[in-house]
């Protein structure tokens, strides 16, 4: 049985594969509607979600699945003091996939350790974000045509933002890949990231704090919003969570293909005046994130 924990469970291959059947269900979503008939998806959210939780729920509706689950641990009995191991080993009883987003680094892990059916890793703390990861990857497949030969600036939150982290995993196994880390001081990628990650695989990199600096180098911009809950300290979030505003005019030298990325949600980070600059692709990014789903659905679930 395999689980999708970290975004290097899957192989390149298995990436690849997982985008070709992604568009394939985005050109011809009626030979998919039946595929999941019967079959059961639990979402256990016990931190908050918008788009990860529905776009689960929508993919698997859209199999022809069901889904049930809970979207904050206070209405589970979490809020009793039930362990993950045992709440997964429940579950595991009445659902035949479960995606699951907790607070605790390590916790799907642990969950899948003890689980019968595949759970899929929806986020876990600052640690990882392997579905939006996929997500991403679709939407630079589809919107940039190539997912080798790029330069890729990531803004603003790179210490607690997981989605960062699993971005720069998965990339640093493609050709040619140059990496941006733009931050203030406090927020910058984590040392195990920039050791592990990029400089195993001599991905070149700079960092700066300077969010013009290389902005006519890029070719994806992947803005993220301060992660106000891994803050310790209300005051350093207050004094962060503005650094940067992406606006029209700091967009001005960048490249006509850019493709300016966020997994959402957006605080202040782009300004809405972006919003109608073709090079925007957040919002589609978010559409994407269900047809990949789908396929991920479908492979853990090993339908045909
Ligand atoms: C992200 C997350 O939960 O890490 N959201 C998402 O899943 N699209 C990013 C964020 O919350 O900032």
């Amino acid at each position: 049985m395999k689980h999708l924990i970290d975004i290097k469970d899957l192989s390149v291959k298995e990436i690849d594969d997982l985008i070709e059947v992604a568009k394939d269900i985005i050109n011809h979503r009626d030979n998919y509607s039946h595929k999941c008939d019967g079959k059961k998806l639990a979402t256990l959210f016990f931190e908050p979600s918008t788009r990860t939780r529905l776009s689960f729920e929508a993919a698997m509706m859209e199999l022809g699945g069901n889904v049930l689950g809970f979207s904050e641990a206070s209405s589970s009995s979490v809020s009793k003091g039930e362990t993950v191991a045992d709440t997964i080993q429940v579950v595991g009883c009445y659902a035949d996939i479960i995606a699951m987003r907790h607070p605790k680094e390590g916790a799907p892990y642990v969950a899948s350790v003890k689980s019968t059916v595949p759970i899929i890793n929806a986020g876990d703390g600052g640690h990882n974000h392997p579905t939006q990861t996929l997500t991403d990857l679709l939407t630079i497949k589809c919107e940039k045509g190539r997912l080798d030969n790029l330069t890729i600036g990531l803004c603003g939150d790179l210490k607690f933002g997981r989605t960062v982290h699993s971005l720069i995993t998965a990339m640093a196994r493609y050709n040619n890949i140059k990496i941006v880390l733009i931050s203030p001081d406090e927020l910058k990628l984590p040392e195990y990231v920039k050791k592990e990650v990029l400089e195993k695989n001599n991905i070149e990199y700079v960092e700066t704090k300077d969010i013009e600096e290389y902005m006519s180098e890029l070719d994806i911009l992947y803005m993220t919003r301060v992660q106000k809950e891994r803050f310790f300290n209300e005051a350093d979030y207050i004094r962060l969570k503005d650094y940067y505003i992406l606006n029209k005019d700091k967009l001005k030298v960048a490249k006509n293909d850019l493709c300016i990325m966020h997994p959402l949600p957006r605080v202040n980070e782009i300004s809405t005046d972006v919003d109608d600059d073709p090079r925007a692709c957040y919002f589609k990014q978010a559409n994407y994130g269900k047809y990949i789903r789908m396929a991920l659905i479908l492979k853990l679930l090993e339908v045909k």
